[in-house]
C-alpha cells in the first residue's frame, strides 16, 4: 500500500530536476503521473524510465505558458489515466532554461516578460485547466513550486523573484477560493537545488551550505516527502500554506 495509491497527479516540468524526483517520489507510492515539459523528448525519456520501474507514467509536450497546451494536458490525462487528482505547478523558467542575472536595469523587457509568462500565467493556466474537473469530483491538491529567494530577495533575479513571490500570493486566493469545493492549494519552496549540476558549477551550490541549520548540498530528492504530504490524505485539513524546505536558511 502506498500513499498515493491510484492518485492520477500531473507535474509541470517533470521531465528533469525537482519535477522529475517529485515524479519518481510520487510513483514509488503508487500513483499514475503525467510529466507535461516543453521538453517532450526528455519527458518521454524520464516516463519510460519510471514505467520500466513498474510505475505508470505519460508524458506530454506542454508548454505551460499557452492555454490550449494546458488544456490539452488536462484532456489527454482525463483521457490516459480517467480523472486528475493532482497537479504540481514545477515548470520554470529557473536552472535549465537560460536567463539573464543581472541588475534591474540589465534585464531585457522581453525576458522579464517570458519569466512572468511561464513561472507565473503557467500556474494560472494550469490551474485553470485542472480546476473544472477536480470541482466536479470535489477533490484534488494543488502543489505550486515557488522560491526561498522570496524570503531573502536574492540580488540581480528580480523577474525570477518576483514570479516566485506571485506563486505564493497566488497560492493564497486559489486556497480561499476552491476550499470548498474539496480543493486544497499549497506551496513549497526550496532552497538553491543542485538539479542540473553540468550546468551550475558545485561551489554556487556549496557556497550556501554555511547559511543552512543542516549543513549540506540540498537535492532534488530533498523536496520529494513534502510534495507526498501535500499529496496524501496526511494534509487534508491544510491549505493555503508554504512549506520552506531548504535546510533551515528561511527560519519562521
Ligand atoms: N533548483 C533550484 O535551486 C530551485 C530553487 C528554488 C526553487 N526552484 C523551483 O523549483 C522548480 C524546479 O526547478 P529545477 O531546478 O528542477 O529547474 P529545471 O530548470 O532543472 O527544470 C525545470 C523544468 O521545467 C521545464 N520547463 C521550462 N519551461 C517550461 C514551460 N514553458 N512549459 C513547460 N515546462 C517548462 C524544463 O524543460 C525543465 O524540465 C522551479 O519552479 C524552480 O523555480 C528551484
Amino acid at each position: 500500500m502506498g500513499r498515493l495509491d491510484d492518485r492520477v497527479i500531473i507535474v509541470t516540468g517533470g521531465a528533469a530536476g525537482i519535477g522529475r524526483a517529485f515524479a519518481g517520489g510520487f510513483v514509488r507510492e503508487g500513483a499514475k503521473v503525467v510529466l507535461a515539459d516543453i521538453n517532450g523528448e526528455q519527458a518521454e525519456r524520464s516516463a519510460a524510465e519510471l514505467r520500466a520501474e513498474g510505475g505508470e507514467a505519460m508524458a506530454l509536450t506542454v508548454d505551460v505558458s499557452d492555454q490550449a497546451q494546458t488544456e490539452m494536458m488536462a484532456s489527454e490525462t482525463i483521457a490516459g489515466f480517467g480523472k486528475v487528482d493532482g497537479l504540481v505547478n514545477n515548470a520554470a523558467i529557473a536552472i535549465r532554461v537560460k536567463h539573464t542575472r543581472a541588475p534591474l536595469e540589465e534585464i531585457p523587457l522581453d525576458e522579464f516578460d517570458r519569466m512572468l509568462a511561464v513561472n507565473l500565467k503557467g500556474v494560472f493556466l494550469c490551474c485553470r485547466a485542472v480546476l473544472p474537473a477536480m470541482k466536479e469530483r470535489g477533490y484534488g491538491k494543488i502543489v505550486n513550486i515557488s522560491s526561498g529567494t522570496f524570503f531573502n530577495g536574492r540580488e540581480n533575479l528580480v523577474h525570477y523573484v518576483a514570479s516566485k513571490g506571485g506563486v505564493i500570493a497566488f497560492t493564497r486566493v486559489l486556497a480561499r477560493e476552491t476550499g470548498d469545493a474539496g480543493v486544497r492549494v499549497n506551496s513549497i519552496a526550496p532552497g538553491l537545488t543542485a538539479s542540473e549540476t553540468e550546468e551550475h558549477d558545485i561551489e554556487e551550490f556549496a557556497a550556501r551550505v554555511p547559511n543552512r541549520a543542516i549543513k549540506r548540498i540540498e537535492m532534488p530528492e530533498d523536496l520529494v516527502g513534502a510534495g507526498i504530504f501535500f499529496m496524501s490524505a496526511e494534509s487534508d485539513f491544510i491549505s493555503g500554506q508554504t512549506l520552506v524546505v531548504d535546510g533551515g536558511v528561511a527560519v519562521h
